[in-house]
């Protein structure tokens, strides 16, 4: 049960209590403290304060060391990060990181910490010369979108299912004014935050949090990014209306999923593993996905990218040793998955809620 104590009562050598006021007196998990400081005071007013109120309970749902065993492990890896020179910081670069050089024996000791973070899905970065080669090259979906959606500068974004925040950096570099990414998965939380811990930025804040948990009424987002979402969720439109329940009038959102080739009305519905994903419940092709994006009540729907995935993006690396595209389709036949359905193909598409 939580009560409410006066700042006299709060010491401020307790890093895992909050410092004001209305802070609850329950500990939050020591990582995201500096989340809850920012957005306590920044979203105090207004909408966002409904959102406010749960965060620190999604927290310590979303960072639970009772549900996520791997966490101390996950913890230490960030606690033996070396220091680094923090100078020449890049988030508009396609290794989002931190240029320089330190000693060899720094770097290792960096190498060894960011590994006990496998695996590195989204990237790639590169901290003072040590390249996070990750399993996508996630700046190539960033390059197909960048110029074809609302310049993002002085925006209020919301990234859902952001991974590790690869992409979040990116809309931070192109200006926006706050950044809020969410991922359930805890690792891509931790993740993040090893970066963060180097590029210290205000206004970007990646939370252990579903699309679903957050307030259903929202409308305060700029523009709203679901990328590599939609096909995981049973109901693409509940989905779809969710999202545009987060936009400001005449706000954007950025939709990139899966698709399959066809007219508008094709649709692939896997019934069982796609690509050896077990959790891809529709497939529509982008005409389709357009139609879905204007019954949910979206304008000015537009298809800016369609393309079959290759194995030059989406791969095996150092950073991500486990099986990825090239064991997942048919050895006999790359337009096939080892399923036998058609072979990865992603589509974006922007919409707009008119003001
Ligand atoms: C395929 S990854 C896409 C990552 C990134 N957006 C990109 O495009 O590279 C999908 C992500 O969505 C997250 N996710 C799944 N269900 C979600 C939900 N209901 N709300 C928010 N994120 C979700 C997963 O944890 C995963 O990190």
């Amino acid at each position: 049960m939580r009560r409410l104590v006066p700042v006299s009562e709060l010491r401020v050598t307790d890093r895992y209590r909050m410092t004001s006021s209305a802070a609850p007196a329950t500990k939050l998990p020591p990582e995201l403290v500096s989340d809850w400081q920012a957005l306590e005071s920044r979203w105090i007013d207004g909408p966002l304060s409904e959102w406010r109120a749960l965060l620190p309970e999604q927290f310590n749902t979303g960072l639970s060391p009772a549900r996520y065993g791997d966490l101390p492990r996950w913890r230490e890896a960030i606690a033996n990060l070396p220091p680094l020179p923090t100078a020449g910081i890049q988030l508009n670069a396609a290794r989002v990181g931190i240029s320089g050089s330190v000693p060899t024996e720094t770097l290792d000791t960096l190498h060894t910490a960011l590994m006990g973070l496998h695996p590195w899905r989204k990237g790639p970065f590169e901290l003072c010369g040590l390249h996070v080669d990750t399993e996508w090259r996630s700046d190539w979906k960033w390059e197909r979108l960048a110029g074809a959606i609302a310049p993002l500068r002085g925006r209020r974004v919301l990234d859902v299912g952001c991974g590790n925040g690869y992409h979040c950096w990116r809309m931070l570099g192109g200006g926006a004014a706050e950044v809020i990414g969410v991922d359930p998965t805890p690792l891509f939380v931790l993740q993040f935050k090893a970066l963060q811990h180097y590029l210290r930025q205000q206004c970007i804040h990646v939370l252990p949090v579903t699309l679903e948990a957050i307030p259903a009424h929202l409308p305060v987002f700029d523009t709203v990014f679901s990328m590599g979402v939609l096909y995981h969720r049973r109901n693409p439109m509940e989905h779809l209306v969710s999202l545009r329940n987060k936009l400001a009038p005449g706000g954007q959102l950025v939709l990139e999923t899966l698709v399959i080739e066809g007219d508008e009305n094709a649709l692939l519905e896997p019934n069982g593993r796609y690509a050896r994903m077990g959790n891809v419940w529709q497939l529509p092709s982008p005409g389709l996905a357009a139609r879905w994006l204007a019954q949910a009540g979206f304008s000015r729907v537009e298809i800016i990218d369609v393309g079959q995935t290759s194995l030059e993006e989406q791969r095996r690396t150092p950073w991500m040793t486990f099986h990825s595209l090239a064991q997942f389709l048919d050895p006999d036949n790359p337009g096939l998955t080892i399923e036998g359905l058609p072979a990865p193909r992603r589509a974006i598409l922007t919409a707009e809620l008119l003001p």
